[in-house]
């Protein structure tokens, strides 16, 4: 790439991140990459070296990375793959992405969990979107549902301390704009890189979020991690990826701008902006009753969101 140096080395580099004023070589990329993590996850106490810790993945480039990071920094983590049975006529997107995980998973000698959606509960994600949104075609939504639920079963289930995902600066700052557009306050005020450990949830982190998506993709191309390329088919046209592109044209014009977006707002969230005014005195106050079913924590008076969903099949 171009005459640029490494900032460390003086020596070719491989990868320059405007933003930063930065440029490095491929050791030194892959060194930074993982100092920045460990400076997250302490800048957030994100979690403890004893904790037992579970990631999410996705079989993409950001969700193997941040496996990859975590266990070089020495915590005890295991891998979580969902199954969700998405495939189009050319893509057989689910299944292939399972292949990236437990390949990555077999080569470094680290447990996966499995869960296969159509094969527990009898239904693929689509199967489901098709009987419960009436006719909306997108299964986003219900994709959304089944992952969080099962991610929180699991990580409880197994005893796990954390639940880490690896939502990067460009998915966390699409939220933020689209939470913005319409002033969600509950949902601005949920957004955070830690969730806290609620009665029944276990506590989330997202120790990826101040990475643009250009450099987890760094990492894991120079880290030589193979990953599933393709997007979920159902991504294409989504609103989140039309907020990314329109934030991708106002980083081209102002490095950083997407980086200050964010951090700005957490800057002001950390001020107390976006507490809803019925929560002032109380945080984190949400009332939640336990699903007669699963047991999972819900605000519904009845069966979880999930439970309704699966039982109406
Ligand atoms: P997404 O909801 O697709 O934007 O993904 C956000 C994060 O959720 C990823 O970075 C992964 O950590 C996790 N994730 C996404 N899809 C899966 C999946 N099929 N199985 C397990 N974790 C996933
Ligand atoms: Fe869930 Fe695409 S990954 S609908
Ligand atoms: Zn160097
Ligand atoms: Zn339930």
């Amino acid at each position: 790439m171009g005459n640029y140096i490494c900032s460390k080395c003086r020596g070719p580099a491989v990868f320059r991140m405007r933003h930063h004023r930065l440029a490095f070589c491929q050791p030194h990329y892959l060194e930074w990459f993982i100092d920045q993590t460990a400076r997250v996850i302490e800048k957030y106490h994100m979690f403890a070296p004893t904790d037992r810790i579970l990631v999410a993945v996705s079989g993409g480039k950001d969700s193997l990375a941040l496996w990859d990071v975590l266990w070089r920094l020495g915590y005890s983590v295991d891998g979580l793959y969902i199954n969700l049975g998405i495939s189009s006529e050319d893509d057989d997107y689910s299944n292939e992405s399972q292949d990236y995980a437990e390949d990555f998973a077999n080569q470094n000698g680290l447990k996966l969990h499995v869960v296969d959606i159509p094969q527990q509960y009898g239904e693929s994600i689509p199967q489901f979107a098709a009987r419960s949104q009436r006719g909306r075609i997108k299964p986003c939504g219900v994709c959304g549902l089944i992952k969080r639920h099962v991610m929180n079963r699991v990580a409880r289930d197994e005893g796990y301390d954390v639940l880490t995902t690896a939502h990067n600066l460009d998915d966390e700052a699409a939220v933020l704009m689209g939470n913005a557009m319409t002033w969600q306050v509950d949902l601005l005020q949920r957004q955070y890189p830690v969730l806290p450990a609620e009665d029944g949830f276990t506590r989330k982190v997202k120790p990826f979020c101040r990475f643009y998506e250009r450099e987890t993709a760094a990492y894991s191309l120079l880290r030589g991690i193979e990953y599933e390329e393709d997007e979920c088919p159902f991504s294409i046209g989504s609103k989140q990826l039309a907020y990314k592109d329109l934030l991708n044209k106002m980083e081209e014009n102002t490095p950083g701008i997407k980086m200050n977006f964010y951090a700005s707002f957490l800057n002001a969230r950390s001020a107390g902006y976006f507490i809803p005014h019925n929560q002032a005195d109380n945080e984190q106050s949400r009332e939640l009753n336990k699903c007669p079913i699963c047991g999972q924590p819900t605000a519904s008076e009845d069966a979880c969101a999930f439970c309704r969903l699966v039982k109406a099949g």
